[in-house]
């Protein structure tokens, strides 16, 4: 099952919004409705957006015809209303500039090419995105004994990527391979993406799957019951602090009290070398409505101020590592040779 895909001239992707109720597949052809598509979550996690990113543009391309005056103004635009979906995924930025420096590169070609060879380079972006999982859960698997129990946070596995996941592909590697996990679910307020996704896609795979509240981390680490917290990203600075999913960094405070180790699992398209460190990360803020609403009705007074972060960053000190696809990283942070871009 692939959540994310390109077919006959569409972008064809699971409606995330949907579950666990209903598995609708929505084909999109239109950039625009793409954008509108990341913005309201049915299509998420910091991979995904980046190949969503990377499609939208061929998309764009693909509406292109003789009425548009100036080319380049178009791409432009096509690429602005992309990038202005979500602020915080570093992937989504990697793959348009990606996309935008494979179509300078075919100036002077025809429209044709252009087509073709963007399609390529989206195409591209979607294989080593799934190659790259493949390897982060092969690179995972040595952090896991033989028995392990492992808290996760929001969701990070074939929803998010065109492979098995980046923190989840390290838990069906595992299994795969004849471990045993147990894997504790966070819900993940407010948007539930633990509960909805990551306990269907766990359930669905077989895997032990065990849903908490956000607020039960704590008891279930004093207890003895949680052997290492494994998380997504969404952007890494260079010095590794690292922004996920607002609640992470709880996680990470959590776990270092208990003495539990920290991982982090992402490609080098969430790194972004570029930034020195976790303040200059962007964080989007959404709708005060995901918060005051919870199961389909007001759940708080009205005119009630509402702080909505989307994603919190989490110092690199709290961080045991880092498993990319390259290797694993270990503390210092900062020399992150051989991640590919670097
Ligand atoms: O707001 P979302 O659901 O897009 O947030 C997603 C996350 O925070 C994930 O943990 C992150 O993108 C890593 S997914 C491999």
């Amino acid at each position: 099952m692939k959540s994310i895909e390109w077919v006959d001239g569409k972008v064809r992707l699971i409606d995330q919004t949907k579950l666990p109720e209903e598995l609708v597949y929505l084909e999109i052809s239109d950039h625009l409705e793409l954008c509108e598509a990341i913005k309201k979550l049915k299509v998420r996690g910091a991979p995904a957006i980046g190949i969503a990113g990377a499609f939208g543009v061929v998309l764009g391309l693909n509406k292109m015809n003789d009425k548009i005056f100036n080319i380049n103004n178009y791409i432009n635009k096509v690429i602005d209303d992309l990038r202005s979906t979500r602020p915080t995924a570093r992937n989504l930025f990697w793959a348009l500039d990606r996309m935008y420096k494979k179509i300078c590169s075919l100036s002077g070609e025809s429209m044709g090419k252009v087509k073709k060879e963007s399609l390529k380079e989206a195409l591209d972006i979607y294989m080593e995105d799934e190659e790259m999982s493949r390897k982060i859960g092969e690179n995972g698997v040595e952090l896991l004994k033989d028995e392990c129990s492992i808290l996760t946070h929001c969701n990070t596995g074939f929803l998010v990527t065109a492979g098995i996941g980046t923190a989840l592909g390290i838990v069906y590697t595992a299994v795969e391979k004849g471990k045993k996990v147990r894997v504790y679910a966070d819900e993940t307020r407010p948007l539930l993406q633990g509960a909805r996704l990551t306990a269907w896609e766990l359930e669905m795979k077989g895997i032990d799957v065990t849903l908490i509240c956000d607020n039960t981390a704590a008891f279930l680490m004093k207890k003895g019951m949680v052997d290492c917290v494994i998380v997504g990203a969404d952007r890494i600075a260079s010095n590794g602090d690292t922004a996920n999913k607002v609640g992470t960094y709880n996680l990470a405070v959590l776990a270092e009290k208990h003495n539990i180790p920290f991982y982090v699992a992402a490609p080098h398209s969430t790194f972004d070398f570029s930034l020195k460190n976790g303040d200059e990360i962007p964080i989007e803020e959404r709708n005060p409505e995901e918060v005051y609403m919870g199961f389909g009705k007001r759940r708080a007074p009205d005119n009630i101020n509402v702080f909505n972060p989307a994603f919190d960053v989490t110092p690199n000190n709290l961080i045991t590592a880092f498993v990319t696809e390259e290797k694993i990283f270990y503390p210092p942070y900062g020399n992150w040779g051989g991640l590919k871009n670097y």
